[in-house]
């Protein structure tokens, strides 16, 4: 019985791309079942589409108040019936009915190494600090900023020539493999939680 996966995007969606590929290999344990949007015409989106994966677009106008979108993209999320709800690169913050809803099996990837850089510029901040070794952070979203208890982390150099998207692309490459094998361990072998660790394997 494969793990049930929702993946949630914003953008290109390269992190997706990877769980879909993982996926296509039955031993992987897991299938991305539906994959959601905040925003319509994305390669993420279109990425979904070309392996025949339903995809849905949740749109913060198209709701009154952002709690009625977080609502919504819970109750169209639980739907799904997902042993594990994947933000890869997801760009609005899930609230309170998100989390009541799914909260404990929320994983999200951030492109620095938590807790360093926290927010939306995590790659431009590494830049900036001028630090020689950055990273990627896999953690299980809570109430805060990508404050979430750390599932999995890769560290990636920072080379002098380095621009913001030369950085992010490498940091992006070791995001896609720390998801795909975490992910993976976490459906087949599931996870635990003490405390702020998180083990993985029963
Ligand atoms: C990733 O680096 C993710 O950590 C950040 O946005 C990027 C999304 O890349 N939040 P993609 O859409 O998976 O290609």
């Amino acid at each position: 019985m494969s793990a049930r996966l929702v993946v949630l995007v914003s953008g290109s969606g390269t992190n997706l791309q990877a769980l879909l590929d993982a996926c296509a290999d039955p031993s992987y344990g897991a299938e991305v079942v539906a994959v959601g949007a905040d925003r319509g015409g994305i390669e993420g989106l279109a990425r979904a589409e070309r392996a025949g994966v339903p995809t849905f677009v949740h749109r913060v106008k198209d709701f009154a108040t952002r709690e009625e979108w977080d609502a919504a993209l819970a109750e169209e999320v639980a739907g799904h019936r997902p042993d594990v709800v994947v933000l890869a690169g997801f760009m609005k913050l899930v609230g309170e009915a998100f989390l009541a809803a799914h909260g404990g099996r929320v994983v999200n990837t951030h492109p620095a190494l938590s807790p360093a850089f926290p927010g939306m510029q995590g790659p431009a901040d590494a830049l900036a600090y001028g630090v020689k070794v950055t990273g990627c952070t896999l953690f299980l979203v809570d109430a805060g900023v990508d404050t979430g208890a750390i599932v999995a982390q890769a560290a990636v150099p920072v080379e002098d020539d380095d621009t913001v998207e030369s950085l992010h692309e490498r940091i992006k490459g070791a995001e896609r493999t720390v998801l795909v094998d975490a992910v993976g361990r976490m459906a087949r072998d599931g996870f635990r939680v003490e405390g702020r660790r998180v083990l993985l394997g029963r």
